[in-house]
């Protein structure tokens, strides 16, 4: 079986290259299923409940977040009805959401869940005994499938030699800049640093060039626009035999539209 997971989802141009071309991607990978992050699909910043349906018309089964959950502020009202969202299960006690849920498709099912690094980020729960917590809260039976959506490669490859042979896989998103370490650990979880980004890529990591580079020259205060122009949708595809829970292979996934 296989599954691909997608990085950081960034603006309506990220939004528009997966309503046109996920459905055939997922026919020529022959993916189960598909789990993107989508922290940054409204605007830049955070999700709606109008575009998680959107995302799982388009062949989105199930969506991760990150630092910009909370982005627009309606969703906090919206995310507890959405069963295809998760946010970082090592948030505050008391917000909205859950960090892990279950996926049924017809012919099997998956866990998915949502981490967050401390590193060069804002403040949460350790996401070593969060992740624990919500293994012990899982079913044993099924795939599990992690997004730690954290800054610092360090914390990432740590949290994924730390959880190995726990879970199915373990990538990181946030960065929205793909690594080449895609590995399976030795005892059989995937791991990857980064599954990079599906948006603009002629951008500051999805943000219009301009006035990203102006602050780094000047450090005058700008606001940061979504990039326009052509995208790409990067992200890795993973082996795994859903009887053992343990990942086979895990390959470097990116389709890009031409400049
Ligand atoms: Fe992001
Ligand atoms: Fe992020």
């Amino acid at each position: 079986m296989k599954l691909l997971m997608l990085g950081d989802v960034v603006g309506s141009p990220g939004r528009r290259i997966i309503k046109e071309n996920l459905r055939q991607i997922r026919e020529q990978l022959q993916v189960g299923a598909v789990i993107a992050n989508c922290e940054n699909a409204a605007g830049g910043s955070g999700l709606t409940a109008a575009l998680a349906e959107e995302f799982v018309g388009c062949g989105i089964d199930a969506i991760t977040l990150g630092d910009h959950t909370w982005g627009q502020k309606e969703f906090a009202s919206q995310i507890d009805s959405l069963s295809r969202v998760v946010r970082p299960g090592n948030m505050p006690e008391g917000c909205p959401g859950k960090g892990w849920r279950i996926v049924t498709l017809p012919t099997w099912s998956f866990v998915f869940a949502n981490v967050q690094g401390r590193v060069f980020m804002h403040d949460v729960d350790c996401p070593f005994r969060a992740m624990e917590r919500m293994l012990s809260e899982m079913p044993r039976n099924l795939p599990v499938f992690v997004d730690f959506h954290a800054e610092a490669t360090s914390e990432k490859i740590s949290f994924a030699r730390y959880f190995d042979g726990k879970v199915t896989a373990v990538v990181g998103t946030h960065t929205h800049v793909q690594t080449s370490d895609a590995t399976i650990l030795p005892g059989g979880t995937a791991f990857l640093t980064d599954l990079g980004m599906t948006g603009p890529y002629v951008s500051s990591i999805g943000r219009d060039l301009k006035p990203v580079t102006r602050k780094f020259l000047t450090g005058m205060p700008s606001r940061f626009e979504v990039a326009t122009g052509p995208a790409t949708i990067e992200g890795a595809v993973i082996e795994f035999d859903p009887s053992t829970r343990k990942a086979s292979d895990i390959g470097l996934f990116r389709y890009r539209e031409p400049l």
